[in-house]
């Protein structure tokens, strides 16, 4: 029962295995588009990892205890469906947002990150829900420094997203992630300030809130992997791979295609030159 702190040289190699994932999201963009199947975006994210990044898909064949493997190199979340969702052969149409969840195994060590999507033009009330599931993620992200705790993170998005009248998936939390896909800590996207574990410099985790337009109660469907929201309503989610540095945080899914932070976490971002 111990989070374990990566070495200068562990956080080197997750650096590069998170921009990796962070690129392949980079990559699906331009092909998200009415008419794509997310099967289709599956097997580019695929090529991409093993042929060109040198690396492998952390979701493909991933068996937890009590599931059966997951059957794909990414995770594309649709509409309702709140995470986990299995790629198919069913076209994209606009208006529907989906959640690309990649995370890329690079020389031993996860990246892990998501994003939202918006096929075509969507809604206000779908691009509205994108938007603060986005700042809800960011929310979190700045409360990291050495000596806040987890209950700081959690209540920090909590807040946010429950103000703008959205609710908080309680049943998956964000994680410790390095040479393990899913280590200790959790990281509860709901909670009380103050409370739960110390965070230290050299912990790595991600921080990835689902966020319903509706009620938080959500169901498994019978694939043994999606997850959907039991009143059918729209679901968002967004993620990011996190290091606490001595100062504050550095985020480690980034690359040249990653949407700007919101401007709260401008002038709060420590990263490094
Ligand atoms: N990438 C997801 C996460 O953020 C986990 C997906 S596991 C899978 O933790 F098997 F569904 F792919
Ligand atoms: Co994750
Ligand atoms: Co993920």
């Amino acid at each position: 029962m111990t989070i374990l702190l990566k070495t200068a040289s562990e956080v080197e190699a997750m650096r590069t295995a998170c921009r990796l994932a962070s690129e392949v999201l980079d990559l699906l963009t331009p092909f998200v588009k009415p008419g794509v199947t997310t099967l289709e975006l599956d097997r580019i994210a695929h090529d991409h990892m093993t042929r060109v990044q040198g690396g492998v898909p952390a979701t493909l064949g991933y068996q937890p205890p009590g599931y059966p493997p997951f059957p794909a190199s990414i995770c594309t979340s649709v509409n309702h469906q709140v995470c986990h969702g299995i790629p198919n052969e069913r076209p994209l149409k606009n208006g529907d947002i989906v959640n690309i969840d990649v995370t890329i195994i690079k020389d031993g060590w996860h990246g892990d990150n998501s994003r939202m999507y918006v096929v075509g033009e969507g809604s206000i009330a779908a691009k509205r829900l994108c938007q603060i599931t986005y700042e809800a993620m960011w929310k979190g992200i700045v409360k990291v420094r050495p000596g806040a705790r987890l209950g700081d993170i959690g209540h920090a998005i909590q807040t946010f997203a429950e103000a703008a009248g959205y609710s908080v998936v309680r049943e998956f939390c964000g994680h410790g992630v390095g040479r393990k896909f899913h280590e200790e800590p959790q990281v509860l996207h709901y909670g009380r300030p103050g409370t739960l574990e110390e965070l230290k410099a050299g912990m790595i985790f991600t921080i990835e809130p689902m966020i319903n337009l509706g009620r938080r109660e959500i169901r498994e469907l019978g694939d043994g992997w999606t997850i959907v929201t039991r009143d059918r309503s729209l679901s968002a989610q967004w993620e990011h791979t996190v290091l606490v540095t001595e100062t504050g945080y550095e985020v480690l899914t980034l690359s040249a295609g990653s949407p700007p932070p919101p401007a709260f976490a401008q002038g709060a971002v420590a990263t490094p030159a």
